[in-house]
Formats: C-alpha cells, sequence, structure tokens
C-alpha cells in the first residue's frame, strides 16, 4: 500500500515538474499560445475530435500573433516567409513521427509519409515521372469524362426523386464521384466494370475512409496514443475483415483486397498493363525492372493506396466548395457557362479557361480542403531557418508548421474583405506581371495561394485535382443552373468533411 502511494505521489511530482519546466523553462517557452498548450498536446487532441481545429487555430493567430505555441514542443506560424521557409525547398526541415501512421517501419513508408528527403526524393522519382507528370496526367482525361458523366447521371436520378425544385444533397454524391475516379485512374478498370461505389463491397466505404483519416491524423497528435494504436494486436482489430449479411467481404478490406490483387497478382498486373485505358498503375507496371525508378510490387501497391488516401477526400471538399458558391453567384456561373461554350477542349490541354481557374482557386481559398497544418521537424542545418524567429535558433527536434487555412483566412495577406468569395483575386494581379517580383512588392495571388502546400512536398496531383474540379463544375453548368438551398455544413479534420450541403439543380432554359 505505501509502495503504490509512493508511487502515485511520485508520478504526480514528475507530472508537475515536467509541468514546470514546459511552461518556464522550456526553449520554446519565450513564445505566446494557450497555457495548457505549454504543457500538453492534450488540448489540441480534445479540439481537433471536435471538428473545428482550423477555426481555434486561425483564432489563436488573430489573439497571439504569427507565432504560437500550440503545444509543448509545436510552433504555428502564419506568415507567408514563414511557409515558405517551412514547406519550401529547405533541405533540413522535415517530416517526423507524427507520420507514423503512413509507415510502422522507413521500410513501409510512401511517397506522403518518407521522412528524410533523401528517402522522399527516392519515393518522388519513382512516382510523378512515371505516371503523374502533365504528359501523363493528359492521359487520364478520358476517366475523367466518362466518370463526369456517370456523376451527372446520378445528379439527374437524385433530382428525379427530389422535392419539386430539383433540390440534392450533395456531400455524399461528390464524395462517391471523387472516389471512382481517383480509383479508376489509379487502377484502370481491374477493380469492377461499374463504378466502385455502386458496388455491393463498396458498402460503408466512403464514412470509413472518412474515419480513418480523421483517426489516423488525430491519434497522431498524442505520440503516446499513436504508439499503443500501432500495436499489431490493435491494429489487426482495425483491419479485421466486414462481411455483409450474404457473406461478402465489404469496405476497406474489400476494397484492399481487390487492389492488391490487381497490384501483386500475375493476373491482376496483365489485365492493368493490357487495357487500352491509361493508368495509374500501368505506368508503374511499364518501368522496366533495371530501370532505377522501378518498383517491386508491395511498393507499387503502398503508393497506388497512398492516393486512394491523398485524393477522394480532399478534392470532395474542394469540388463541394465550388458547387456551393457556384449556387450562390448566379453571375459567376452565366461566366463559366459563356466561358465553357467559348473553350475548344484540345486533347493536350487540361487546364482550366481562366475564369473557371478563378472560381476553383477562390473556393479552394475559402473553403480550404486540408485546413489540417502538416507539421515538420526542425532537423540539424535548419535551427535558423524560419525568419520571424531571427536570432532565436530552434532546437532539433521542434516541430513546426504553418496551416494553409490560416494563411489563406490571413487578413494581412488577402486584404479586409478575406472572408468574402471573390475570384476576381485570381484574374487581374497587378502586382504579378513578371516571374522575378522586386521582395518589397506584396506577394502575387498565385504565391499566395498555398492550398497545395509549396516545395519538393507539394501536392503531387494537383493537376488531376484541378482536371476533375473544372471538368465536373462545367459539365454542370452546361446541363443545369444551381440554386443554393441551405448552408453548408461539415467539419475539419485531416480534410474538410462535408455532410450537408443542398442545391437545387434547375433545367437551363
Ligand atoms: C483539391 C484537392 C487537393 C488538395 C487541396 C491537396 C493538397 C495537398 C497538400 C496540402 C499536400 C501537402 C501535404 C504535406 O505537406 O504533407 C498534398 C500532398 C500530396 N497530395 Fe494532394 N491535394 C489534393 C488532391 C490530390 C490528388 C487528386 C492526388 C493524387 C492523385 C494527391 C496526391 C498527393 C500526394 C501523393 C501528396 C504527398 C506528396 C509528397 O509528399 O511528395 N493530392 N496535397
Amino acid at each position: 500500500m505505501i509502495g503504490l502511494s509512493f508511487i502515485l505521489q511520485a508520478a504526480w511530482l514528475a507530472v508537475l515538474v515536467g509541468g514546470v519546466y514546459r511552461r518556464y523553462f522550456h526553449p520554446l517557452s519565450r513564445y505566446p499560445g494557450p497555457f495548457l498548450a505549454s504543457i500538453t498536446n492534450l488540448w489540441r487532441f480534445f479540439d481537433f475530435f471536435a471538428g473545428h481545429h482550423h477555426l481555434t487555430e486561425a483564432e489563436l493567430h488573430r489573439k497571439y500573433g504569427p507565432v504560437v505555441r500550440i503545444g509543448p514542443n509545436s510552433l504555428s506560424f502564419s506568415t507567408l516567409a514563414d511557409f515558405d521557409a517551412i514547406y519550401g525547398y529547405n533541405r533540413h526541415i522535415e517530416k517526423g513521427d507524427f507520420y507514423s501512421f503512413g509507415r510502422q517501419k522507413a521500410s513501409e513508408a510512401s511517397i506522403f509519409s518518407a521522412r528524410t528527403d533523401t528517402a522522399h526524393k527516392e519515393h518522388r522519382k519513382k512516382v510523378v515521372g512515371p505516371a503523374l507528370s502533365t504528359s501523363k496526367v493528359v492521359t487520364y482525361h478520358p476517366v475523367v469524362e466518362k466518370n463526369v458523366a456517370n456523376f451527372l447521371g446520378r445528379i439527374a436520378r437524385a433530382r428525379e426523386q427530389a422535392n419539386e425544385d430539383g433540390t440534392v444533397e450533395m456531400s455524399e454524391l461528390v464524395h462517391a464521384f471523387t472516389f471512382d475516379t481517383t480509383l479508376e485512374i489509379v487502377f484502370g478498370r481491374t477493380l469492377s466494370a461499374e463504378a466502385y461505389t455502386d458496388t455491393q463491397p463498396a458498402k460503408g466505404l466512403l464514412s470509413s475512409f472518412n474515419k480513418i483519416s480523421k483517426f489516423s491524423i488525430g491519434t497522431a497528435l498524442l505520440p503516446w496514443l499513436q504508439w499503443i494504436m500501432s500495436h499489431p494486436k490493435i491494429q489487426a482489430a482495425i483491419r479485421k475483415p466486414k462481411f455483409d449479411s450474404g457473406g461478402t467481404m465489404i469496405g476497406i478490406g474489400a476494397l484492399v483486397g481487390k487492389t492488391r490483387r490487381a497490384v501483386t497478382s500475375e493476373p491482376g498486373r496483365q489485365e492493368a498493363s493490357e487495357d487500352d485505358q491509361a493508368s495509374i498503375l500501368q505506368n508503374f507496371l511499364r518501368i522496366s525492372k533495371d530501370d532505377s525508378r522501378w518498383m517491386d510490387p508491395e511498393l507499387m501497391w503502398r503508393e497506388c493506396f497512398n492516393l486512394v488516401f491523398a485524393a477522394p477526400g480532399s478534392t470532395a471538399a474542394a469540388l463541394t466548395a465550388t458547387l456551393y458558391e457556384l449556387a450562390a453567384h448566379q453571375e459567376w456561373q452565366e461566366r463559366i457557362y459563356h466561358e465553357s461554350l467559348m473553350t475548344e477542349k484540345g486533347t493536350s490541354d487540361i487546364s482550366p479557361p481562366p475564369l473557371l481557374t478563378a472560381v476553383l482557386k477562390e473556393s479552394m481559398r475559402l473553403h480550404v480542403p486540408f485546413p489540417s497544418a502538416f507539421p515538420r521537424d526542425i532537423t540539424a542545418g535548419a535551427e535558423s531557418a524560419i525568419p520571424s524567429l531571427a536570432g532565436y535558433p530552434l532546437p532539433q527536434g521542434t516541430t513546426v508548421q504553418a496551416n494553409t487555412f490560416v494563411l489563406s483566412h490571413s487578413a494581412d495577406l488577402w486584404g479586409d474583405d478575406v472572408e468574402e468569395w471573390r475570384p476576381e483575386r485570381f484574374l487581374s494581379d497587378p502586382n504579378r506581371q513578371t516571374n522575378e517580383i522586386p521582395k518589397t512588392e506584396s506577394p502575387s495571388a498565385e504565391e499566395k495561394f498555398v492550398v497545395f502546400s509549396k516545395g519538393a512536398r507539394g501536392c503531387v496531383g494537383k493537376e488531376i485535382a484541378m482536371m476533375l474540379l473544372a471538368e465536373a463544375v462545367a459539365a454542370i453548368i452546361k446541363q443545369w443552373r444551381m440554386e443554393k438551398r441551405g448552408g453548408m455544413k461539415g467539419q475539419s479534420f485531416l480534410e474538410m468533411q462535408y455532410r450537408s450541403c443542398p442545391i437545387a439543380f434547375l433545367t437551363r432554359s
């Protein structure tokens, strides 16, 4: 009994001493932030699961300024110069333990979770050149067109079943569309002949993906919880296959099985190679074994499946927000409509026309699809890399981050109308006449647009995302006039997860 009481008292003392050290003596104690943040990461954990962490971070920067201590060992930044230093081409600010949810061991990493710059370079070389360069992305255009046609069919059916004014609940329809399109771009037609989310094995899949992205990032905020969650028995319980009442495997387990077959089995690989429709998998398979970009089947599957995590949720958030804003701005629908009638599509040009580009970018700026900061660790050589900390080097191992939502909602960067949806920002850009601008001038909208991040670890699927968004928006607007029928509701976890976005689709007169 005495032993237990001694252990409890010692534990309390250790917590108290640890708290006092973190608050008053830790190298980051000089930076402002909430009291709880200086002693524990628990507050962020709870705030994250409340689904509005992006708003909290923006509020903290309004209150405390451009540098905020958001965890005992973590700083958040809100200026463009600091964002560029963290995510630009700085070679010594790397991904740390936070990303262990995507790689238990270094040998299990993907392009997204690779830790060091050297490791990341290897993954990038194998993924981007062979399958995500502009010339490859163009070849996925027919897949996008086909899936957009299917999406329009789903909207038309939902419209018929809707009440008289044709109101359709868009959030899940959009997610299904981005999911199906991604799967077909990545795996070709090897998974199913029809849209995957129409098949029985896809039952519950979209909500499972939402949950996984929420829990993997949420638990990463507490290293001890992440460690517990990575225990093989817990992982086995999480990954336990699910079956429907008829015995068909459903959900993520079914998708893993089918995608593994496509990538690692000989019949699957042959099917993908011989398909006359281009896919990312087919492009990976074309790399010969003596090429340094060749991947063994396990790595190839990881890179393919990683894209299924990266693409559909973020692109769905971007598309939902764009449709919502257009439904609220009739004049912009008309402008896009006329622009799309005048735009002759060439097969090699997949970049959206200017007005549509401006609408997409402004919708993503205002409703940031990934309203989460992607943390990085300071390693040797980067102690003094962050401009606003001039004179105060950071200890190695400090976690630094800048949330794209915070930057996209900064009045200092975008002006007092930052909360308004104004695509014009991306059209007339007097500050940007040439590629070289003097550092004293204010940055262009393009330079401030951080939604896809920047630098070597910026989004490698940006062109696919823009192609998919542009194709879907233009096709919808050619067919219908949209009217907003209520607010857009959702929560932020890793990506913005919308649960409601009612829009009326009216016949064009
Ligand atoms: C509107 C949609 C999208 C947004 C806003 C977005 C945004 C981002 C951001 C902010 C990052 C940086 C993450 C970090 O710093 O760790 C990122 C990375 C990444 N994105 Fe996207 N993304 C989108 C769509 C896509 C699509 C369609 C794909 C694939 C087809 C994709 C694949 C990736 C991959 C593989 C990475 C990791 C890159 C690396 O670490 O080298 N994304 N994305």
